[in-house]
């Protein structure tokens, strides 16, 4: 049974969302992520895709999430059991819901473990380890690392403790200071980066690789990387900002503070981009397409040659730890909220549990870096596994239920109505690309994207 009981109330103001929002969407996705996917991907022509994504997917399908979490102002889960329910649909449309809780765990697993890698590297950091390094020093710091099993469980574990603590307190709490302060620290001490990378690294041939549009390097893998990364930057297809949207005041426009949202996020992920290639094209031994190590191989040795290096390294992986736990909090709270609200979890119960779980599966991806390096599942390794299944499966596919209800199941006068702080202009465009182009896209490149991977 679904009913309204156990509403959240609305928060004051629609800045206090833009805060919870952004401390979910911008983490691990836009400064680790994004860098070594377009890394792999050749460059350019990569970027492109994802930018268009964002825009003609991502957006449109985050303003729907938002809209439907504040219909329904329940956990994800019973946010689509009554919204479905009262459109006289049939259960299966609740796969919505349970997909993402699913996913958001899975994402956590790994998510762990590459924010204990930020982690141990702030202790690095200040003791000066990376003092002078050259990129071939950095790189073998870096797999040293990867080899010691027993030190990344160690953070691993040390980041699920600190996100599990947290969320139990209520969210709330910590992350207004930690979106309205340290967030735009993070994104000064980015900007410190790329002045310095601009100075000292190849910065023409960072930004040629960057917006250069070579389409030779592209493929139907590569476009459907980064439709999936444009849901897990904006943290899409999951309930995370569905969870939040319940959180929105009745009039807030939806449009314009998803955009802000979006800008702030793509402008971050740019900039950690343009902080990171001209170090990479300067430093022979750092490849382009190294895979998930390249932040942890260049930035070291940014920080490690510049003025004050010892303080602002340190400090940098202070920030990412910070951006990647209020973004797993993000990854949680859906689950909790679900097992609070329907299956009377005490609320510690519920995170204990739901991060024990994560810990368990993250355990796989510890072990792909080193004892399981070599086993493979369809030609991926345990965590590039659950990033694939998760990135380019999973969200794509609930965000496409998630176009398809609000574009064709839900009423367009109820949609209009939900959305009626917005202008006409805004709104029959944003109708007409949910309806017709998410959806499309969204199935073109996934079936593409799928067959190519394995064929
Ligand atoms: N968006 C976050 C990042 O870029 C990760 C994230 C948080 C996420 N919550 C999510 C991804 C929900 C997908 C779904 O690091």
């Amino acid at each position: 049974m679904s009913s309204k009981k156990g509403m959240h109330g609305a928060w004051s103001s629609r800045w206090t969302f833009v805060l919870a929002a952004t401390g979910s969407a911008v983490g691990l996705g836009n400064i680790w992520k994004f860098p070594y996917i377009v890394g792999e991907n050749g460059g350019g022509a990569f970027v492109l895709v994802y930018l268009l994504c964002i825009l003609m997917v991502g957006l449109p399908v985050m303003v729907a999430e938002v809209m439907l979490g504040r219909r329904g102002r329940q956990s994800p889960i019973n946010t689509m059991r009554y919204l479905t329910e009262q459109a006289g649909l049939h259960g299966g449309w609740n796969a919505i819901g349970w997909l993402g809780v699913v996913a958001g765990l899975m994402i956590l697993s790994y998510y762990a473990v590459i924010a204990g890698w930020a982690l141990h590297y702030i202790g690095h950091m200040a003791s000066g380890t990376f003092q002078g390094v050259t990129a071939e020093q950095a790189g073998s710091i870096f797999n040293e690392l990867l080899a010691d099993k027993d030190t990344l469980i160690f953070w691993q574990t040390i980041f699920l403790l600190l996100t599990v603590i947290v969320v139990t307190g209520g969210v709330t709490k910590g992350l207004g200071m930690a979106v309205r302060v340290l967030m735009p620290l993070l994104f000064v001490l980015l900007i410190v980066l790329l002045v310095f990378s601009y100075q000292s690294g190849d910065f023409a041939r960072g930004f040629s690789f960057l917006f250069s549009f070579n389409y030779e390097a592209l493929t139907w893998e590569g476009v459907l990387e980064a439709m999936g990364h444009a849901f897990f930057t904006l943290s899409l297809g999951m309930g995370a900002i569905m969870a939040y949207g319940a959180y929105m005041p009745q009039h807030a426009r939806i449009g314009r503070t998803v955009l802000a949202v979006g800008l702030l996020d793509t402008l971050v992920a740019l900039v950690a981009g343009l902080a990171i290639f001209p170090i990479v094209f300067a430093n022979p031994t750092i490849e382009p397409s190294s895979g998930p190590g390249l932040m942890f191989v260049s930035l070291p040795v940014v920080f490690g040659n510049m003025p004050g290096g010892l303080l602002f390294g340190s400090l940098f992986f202070v920030l990412v730890t910070l951006a990647a736990w209020s973004s797993a909090i993000s990854l949680i709270e859906p689950a909790v909220a679900y097992l609070v609200e329907s299956k009377n979890f005490h609320r510690i119960t519920a995170n204990l549990l739901l991060g024990l779980i994560a810990w368990i599966v993250g355990l796989g991806s510890v072990l792909s870096f080193n004892v399981w390096s070599e086993s493979r599942v369809a030609g991926f390794n345990f965590f590039e596994f659950m990033d694939f299944l998760t990135s380019s499966v999973m969200l794509p596919l609930t965000g496409l239920f998630i176009a398809i209800f609000v574009g064709w199941i839900m009423r367009p006068q109820a949609v209009r109505e939900e959305l009626s702080d917005e202008s006409d202009y805004v709104f029959f465009r944003w109708h007409w690309i949910v309806r017709y182009i998410s959806p499309l896209a969204i199935l073109v490149v996934f079936v593409m994207g799928i067959y190519k991977t394995f064929s």
